[in-house]
């Protein structure tokens, strides 16, 4: 069975992570969406929240697992036995970020390989944060998440 986990901080998941998710369940058996905290970033919503609203939105994905990722990932991957981790590309701006965890993460685990899939047109410019921007300014996001 090969496995794919499309890892993320989801605070919170958003169209364009549905897409990239959606995807990875056509090219693998098992994608596990490993919920994770970006030190990076500052959190909204908890991680057990994050993933009840990936659960609600998942419900029709027969091959997906949602899951807690609170080690390094590469270790993570080990543990459940994946081969691959699947990951949304925006824009040139996310390539440095990603290009380092990737190496990192190969450095780490060397039976893990990184595919990248390419976000359509309608949710290059998406990202959670610019949605917790809107809805912190009473903005409508209906259309984001
Ligand atoms: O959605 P994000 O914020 O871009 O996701 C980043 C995430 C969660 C994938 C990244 O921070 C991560 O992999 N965290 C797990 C801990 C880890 O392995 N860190 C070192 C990576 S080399």
């Amino acid at each position: 069975m090969r496995i794919a986990i499309c890892p993320g901080s989801f605070d919170p998941v958003t169209k364009g992570h549905l897409d990239i998710i959606r995807r990875a369940t056509t090219l693998f058996d098992k994608v596990i969406i490993g919920v994770s905290v970006n030190p990076n970033k500052k959190g909204c919503f908890t991680l057990e929240e994050r993933v009840n609203l990936i659960k609600k939105c998942t419900t029709d994905i027969p091959n997906i697992e949602i899951d807690i990722v609170d080690t390094l990932l590469a270790e993570y991957a080990k543990k459940v036995k994946a081969c691959a981790i699947v990951k949304g590309l925006r824009a040139v701006t996310d390539f440095e970020y990603e290009f380092q965890m990737t190496a990192l993460n190969y450095q780490l685990n060397k039976n893990i390989e990184t595919f990248f899939v390419m976000s359509p047109p309608q949710y290059m410019y998406l990202s959670s944060s610019i949605v917790r921007e809107i809805a912190s300014l009473q903005g409508d996001i209906d259309q984001f998440v």
